[in-house]
């Protein structure tokens, strides 16, 4: 086969991969430049193709250019975060792949894969931004609700066990791993580990670790480090930021294998290095970390590196689920009349045989969460009424929010789209108040994104 039919093979490849891809010979004339890498960067294949790389990519300093370093020192360069402008002047983030190609011993070639991932890091930006604006420096953010261990309820003798371990754990000064399904209140746990603990006066941040690629999540908790190229801010991470406080870190093991080691080896010795950053920053924080399934099953597929498991899990913390201990659900449904009666000025202290049955039989999928949303939804749609009837207990219609009456649509009502819009902000308000202003636990309750919650709430001014 000619050359010419090599590289029109690889060019079909790259594209039905979907990858943008760039491949120079080995005098680092650009031989392949596909359209996926041309749209990225905004520049003509025709300009790039048969040039040399150093001409055509000036800006980039020779000795920071991974395909020249692949050529010449046959280094690859695996899944590495660039951000730099493209030709239109808009900033780009990628992670990059490079390797060299290697016959007999010579590199004949070096090819550079990339993916675009600006969104997501804009997102994690936005994320770090947000954490940073929220804490500056400051033990006590305002408007966010602080639990401590007096807001834990349960009598069951299994969860009061558990209660005594975690304050015990709290007087010392162990990471923490919180097991439960989703609702059971591991962050009740964990807020009042810290608020009620020894590292009270220091900060508590917290970071799920669920969807979020490997590279950015290093960059989330660690921080990055100004790089020429890479064009990164220097930016403290979260370990930084909550420097003698607490780090609570849901769902760790959605954290990609690699950089579960990373964290192992962080906790191991006490210093973190920025992403792309040389200094070893010393840090001084307590880990919380939860888990949503046991952690048997996570420890045998895989997802949940053993050692890290053995370091974190000092203190264990299993919350059993609701439907474990439904003797609980009475003085549950009672708290939570109190808190909601309180909040929406009514006066609803009665619950009704009929609802106290339909409580009971319930096994609540999203445990605590879940019946807190009944009884607010309840009490917020109760009319002048002092108890709760079966009628007013709205089980299973999608637990995360409130159900709103859909009989009141008449022609008075505008719109459809007016109505609807007008039941978005009602639900949004009322969720809001429920969890004290609390934007990130609301985009949570209500199953959107953050960004969509603050949008909608910037457009309805609440
Ligand atoms: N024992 C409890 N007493 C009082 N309220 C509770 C209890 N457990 C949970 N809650 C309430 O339920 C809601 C969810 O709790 P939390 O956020 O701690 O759950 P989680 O286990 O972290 O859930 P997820 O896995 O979805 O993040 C909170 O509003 C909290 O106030
Ligand atoms: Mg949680």
């Amino acid at each position: 086969m000619r050359a010419k039919d090599y590289q029109a093979i690889l060019k079909a490849a790259s594209e039905v991969l979907g990858s943008a891809m760039h491949i120079v010979d080995v005098d680092g004339i650009t031989i392949l430049y596909n359209e996926e890498m041309a749209s990225l960067e905004k520049i003509k294949a025709s300009d790039v193709l048969g040039k040399p790389f150093r001409k055509v990519f000036s800006s980039i300093p020779e000795e920071e250019s991974t395909l020249l370093a692949a050529l010449r020192e046959k280094k690859s360069t695996m899944h590495q975060e660039q951000t730099y402008l493209n030709a239109y002047g808009k900033e780009i983030t990628t992670i990059n792949s490079t390797v060299p190609i290697i016959v007999d011993g010579e590199v004949i070639a070096a090819m550079e894969v990339a993916k675009d991932i600006t969104d997501i890091k804009n997102m994690s930006d936005t994320i770090l931004d947000l954490q940073s604006d929220l804490h500056p420096n400051e033990s006590k953010p305002k408007g966010i609700k602080q639990y401590h261990f007096d807001d834990i309820i349960g009598r069951e003798q299994a969860f009061e066990e558990i209660v005594a371990r975690a304050k015990k754990a709290s007087r010392n000064d162990v990471t923490v791993l919180i097991n439960g399904e989703t609702g059971t209140g591991k962050e009740l746990f964990a807020q009042s580990i810290h608020y009620d603990g020894l590292r009270k006066n220091g900060p508590f941040l917290a970071q799920n670790c669920a969807a979020i690629p490997e590279s950015l999540l290093e960059g989330i908790l660690f921080g990055t480090a100004k790089g020429g190229f890479t064009g990164a801010e220097d930016r403290a991470g979260l370990f930084e930021q909550a420097n003698g406080g607490t780090l609570l870190l849901d769902e760790i093991s959605a954290m990609p294998i690699g950089l579960q080691g990373k964290l192992l080896r962080v906790l191991q010795e006490e210093y973190i290095r920025r992403v792309g950053g040389a200094k070893d920053i010393p840090v001084d924080v307590r880990i919380i970390a939860t888990i949503n399934e046991p952690a048997e099953k996570l420890l045998e597929t895989g997802a949940l590196r053993r050692d890290l498991y053995y370091r974190l899990g000092i203190v264990n913390l299993h919350i059993p689920p609701l439907r474990e201990r439904k003797s609980d659900i009475r003085i549950l449904v009672d708290e939570f009349l109190k808190k909601y009666n309180d909040r929406f000025g009514k006066e609803v202290w009665m619950v009704s045989e009929g609802a106290k049955q339909k409580l009971l039989a319930y096994d609540y999928p999203g445990n605590v969460r879940e019946l807190e949303n009944i009884i607010m939804s309840a009490v917020s749609m109760a009319d002048n009424e002092h108890a709760l009837t079966e009628e007013d207990i709205n089980i299973g219609g999608g637990y995360r929010g409130a159900n709103p009456k859909i009989d009141g649509f008449t022609a008075d009502s505008g719109t459809l789209a007016e109505y609807l819009e007008d039941i978005e902000k009602t639900l949004i308000s009322q969720h809001l108040m429920a969890n004290e202003g609390n934007v990130s636990q609301t985009a949570r309750d209500l199953g959107m994104l953050r960004q969509n919650l603050q949008h909608k709430i910037r457009k309805y001014g609440i």
